[in-house]
């Protein structure tokens, strides 16, 4: 017997492509991938260090279920000097990666029938969490012409009595998109006039900005504290997506409530990312700042080239690795075979049976104009899969 709970979650859209690109490969065809939510990158060697250290000294047992005081003071410090935030280890609860703390935060934050605002296009997550939780996910669609950031109208248009929570998430996957100080301040003014709407801010990607700094909504709006509910973590700034460790920063009671929940469900994350993220919060960004010096160059590239097909507009995303570029204008052709190119997951499946190239499409993220392409590969791959993408499009009539 499976649930309806379990019944009724929609498995992730992405897989659609990535699942068809694995059977291609298999069967000896060239893919490139552009479809990596991860960076390419292996974790900084000081960081394996520490862990290596730790499994050496005995670090083989439970921590702490919100996690060892050294590393929620090192959060803590960290938020101090990166985000000029003051936080408490007692406002502080690790756990195996932000993706969780978002899953906990919706669990301790949302009754049955409470409706979530979700800015689309969306990390996928976000709604089948809101629903995980018995919540009602609202998605409000964005302007490609905006950036696709919501706007304080938007926000204002889409809050009604049952609303309970707004998720942000800045630097944006699937676009890579930023808020400002401007367009949080916007926000702010608006969940000002709403005191039973709060905020789950997902701000992983923060280390990976290229033009401005990070802006989090509590460096605009310090008298929401007790009602946002921070969340970053180390897989994509340190290139530590398979040591599974983020954290949530809260207020005393929130924490609290997620404490609860994570003490029933999985308890602390593991000892040893834990030290490992010690080290990381401890040492230098260095590699970190290389890793994103890096990303800029490939953006730049990924900007200018997608700028240059026809049809096709893409906006310089301030941070993340993707770019969401719009294709609105090839829908509605055929395939030179004759099939329609009805949506953006058939010119995905298009591109993947015809060119070999796998990126994934924006209907997985409620904004069926655009496709996300991530540049976490190679300069030769994003060479090719642009080559590929072009021709590709070229062949559509
Ligand atoms: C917006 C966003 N939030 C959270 C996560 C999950 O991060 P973690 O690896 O820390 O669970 C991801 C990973 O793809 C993401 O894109």
């Amino acid at each position: 017997m499976i649930s309806s709970r379990a019944l009724e979650l929609q498995p992730s859209a992405t897989l659609k492509v990535t699942g068809r690109a694995k059977e291609l490969q298999r069967e000896g065809r060239s893919i490139v991938s552009l479809s990596a939510g991860e960076p390419d990158f292996k974790t900084p060697s000081f960081i394996c260090d520490a862990a290596i250290e730790a499994i050496r000294d005995g670090a083989h047992g439970y921590t702490m279920n919100t996690g060892t005081p050294e590393l929620r003071e090192a959060i803590c410090a960290k938020l101090k000097r990166d985000n000029q935030l003051d936080y408490q280890p007692s406002e502080i609860i690790c756990s195996n990666g932000a993706k969780q703390s978002v899953g906990f935060a919706l669990l301790a934050m949302v009754n049955p029938g409470d409706e979530v605002i979700i800015p689309a296009p969306y990390w996928v997550s976000y709604p089948a969490m809101t629903q995980l939780a018995e919540g009602v996910p609202i998605t409000v669609r964005t302007s490609f012409e905006n950036d696709y950031r919501l706007t304080p109208e938007q926000l204002e248009e889409a809050i009604t009595d049952r609303t309970r929570v707004l998720i942000l998430c800045s630097p944006s996957n699937p676009t890579g998109s930023c808020y400002s100080r401007e367009d949080l301040e916007g926000l702010a003014k608006v969940l000002r006039k709403h005191p039973q709407v709060s905020v789950i801010s997902d701000e992983i990607y923060e280390y990976i900005v290229f033009d401005e700094d990070h802006v989090s909504i509590l460096n605009v709006a310090p008298d929401l504290k007790d009602r946002v509910a921070l969340i970053n973590g180390f897989s994509k700034g340190f290139a530590m997506t398979g040591w599974r460790l983020g954290y949530l920063a809260g207020s005393e009671d929130l924490v609290k409530a997620v404490s609860k929940i994570q003490s029933q469900e999985t308890s602390a994350p593991s000892t040893i990312s834990q030290a490992a993220g010690l080290a990381a919060y401890s040492g230098t960004l260095d590699e970190v700042h290389a890793m994103r010096a890096s990303f800029k160059e490939r953006r730049d590239f990924m900007v200018q080239e997608l700028n240059s097909i026809e049809g096709v507009s893409c906006f310089s995303p301030g941070g993340a690795f993707y770019v969401f570029p719009d294709i609105s204008s090839y829908l509605g052709k055929k395939t030179p075979d004759g099939t329609p190119i009805t949506d953006s997951t058939s010119l995905c499946l298009y591109l993947l049976d015809a060119c070999g190239l796998a990126v994934v499409p924006g209907d997985a993220f409620g904004e069926p104009n655009g496709l996300r392409m991530s540049y976490a590969a190679g300069m030769d791959d994003l060479k090719e899969a642009l080559q590929r993408f072009k021709k590709g499009l070229e062949q559509l009539s």
